[in-house]
């Protein structure tokens, strides 16, 4: 897309000097994304720098906001003026409404020449297509249910990686004692959904999961195994420190590797983190499942949804959907990000302990039942109702004297309102 600048430039230079300039413009792909971190950025450079090296443009819309909310408003209101970019990072339920509003464009063509029905679990190809068509190219899958940990300030509070809920508070203590801030948090909705989704997670187990932040059932919702987790998530205040109020999630994680917190509950794109500082996986730091969630496996998948473009547009953008796919980028992109590839065939030798465990846990979980979408990040209900839920969990967390019970009421109506 030739940006306003670039096309007064053209008009008001000679027209030898237009002529050179759009001789040498290639077709270009504007990208909106929210991966503005250390190791989100050097994950997103991976794709500017393969669609380069084929000769394409790209023009980079990135909107800073962990969880991507401001990146959403700011593409609804470019979408809104008639001039939404070439692709933009659209995951799970959200596609389908975008699909719906006529705005996307379909990748078929591409899609059938590098046979994705063939390369995508068809669970992960269905959230890809609208009405038949794929209409988006899927990067990665996040695993959401993760505790990080910095070994030498568990060592120096003597205690192991917590497995359950309980170990979490017993470990936590003794890491305080031992002067660190038990949990690194960032106070932001999307992260405090992120934390309370994996404690209810490991409070009701995977059905429980399903039923009250996938299916929204009132019982579940509003019933006491609710209360419990909502009083469990509250609880969790206690490890965390007074200053975290609107804190981004990178600079929680820079707090586990500075060694001034034990542990953060994050999706592992919290790896791109640790990675990017150049630490080692099992040595430098230590993941393993959110306590008490050893047997599930929250995903998240990022992909990039296409827009209704023409001409060279187009082509770029077709481009951009199939390097995407390509091993090459899979490997790299994913080995930057910390989550694992969207397309099971790759080799994973150059992939750490972290990320095997990823991959086998999905497959396990897969079979086994256990592999259930994120609700905080997208993938489990529609926009609206995501929001909703966030207000509950959030103004609960920070309330002073709202009871869980009355949490669990808000709950069901923040499903019922939204439907
Ligand atoms: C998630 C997104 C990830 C990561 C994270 C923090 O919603 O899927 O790719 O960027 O937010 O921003």
């Amino acid at each position: 897309m030739v940006s306003f600048d670039k096309t007064t430039l053209a008009l008001t230079t000679s027209l030898a000097a237009a002529v050179t300039f759009s001789s040498v413009q290639a077709a270009e792909v504007e990208v909106l994304h929210w991966w503005t971190s250390g190791g989100e950025a050097r994950a997103a450079n991976v794709l500017k720098e393969l669609m380069e090296a084929e000769g394409y443009g790209w023009e980079d819309f990135a909107v800073a906001g962990g969880g991507g909310e401001t990146a959403m408003t700011v593409l609804k209101s470019r979408a809104m003026s008639g001039n939404p970019p070439s692709a933009a990072q659209i995951k799970g339920p959200e596609i389908q409404e975008w699909g719906e509003l006529g705005l996307l464009g379909e990748l078929d063509e591409v899609a059938e020449a590098e046979g994705w029905d063939e390369l995508l679990p068809p669970t992960v190809a269905d959230v890809m297509r609208y009405d038949g068509s794929y209409v988006a190219v899927p990067v990665n899958v996040h695993r959401v249910n993760w505790l990080w940990a910095n070994p030498e300030v568990l060592d120096e509070a003597g205690v192991e990686m917590p497995t359950t809920l309980d170990e979490l508070f017993e470990a936590g203590e003794a890491i305080r004692e031992a002067g660190y801030i038990p949990l690194a948090h960032g106070g932001q909705a999307w992260q405090d959904a992120t934390v309370f989704e994996s404690v209810l997670l490991a409070t009701g187990g995977t059905e429980f999961y399903q039923q009250a932040l996938v299916d929204l059932d009132e019982e579940a919702l509003g019933g006491e195994t609710m209360v419990e987790a909502l009083e469990t998530f509250k609880r969790l205040r206690e490890l965390m420190d007074d200053d975290m109020s609107g804190r981004d999630w990178n600079i929680a994680t820079s707090m586990v590797i500075e060694g001034d917190a034990g542990m953060q509950l994050m999706g592992d794109w919290a790896k791109g983190e640790f990675t990017a500082a150049g630490l080692t996986a099992g040595e430098d730091y230590l993941c393993a499942a959110a306590p008490g969630t050893q047997d599930a496996f929250t995903f998240n998948i990022d992909s990039l949804a296409m827009f209704r473009v023409e001409g060279e547009e187009r082509e770029a953008q077709q481009a951009l959907a199939r390097l995407a796919l390509e091993p090459t980028f899979q490997e790299a992109f994913n080995l930057a990000k910390g989550s694992i590839p969207a397309r099971p065939d790759l080799d994973m030798s150059e992939f750490d302990q972290c990320a095997r465990q990823s991959l086998e846990d999905f497959q396990h979980t897969a079979d086994a039942g256990g592999l259930v979408p994120s609700m905080a990040h997208g993938m489990a209900v529609r926009a609206d109702v995501q929001g909703a839920i966030f207000d509950v969990v959030t103004n609960y967390f920070n309330s002073r004297d709202m009871a869980a019970e009355e949490a669990a009421e808000r709950m069901v109506n923040a499903a019922q309102a939204a439907l």
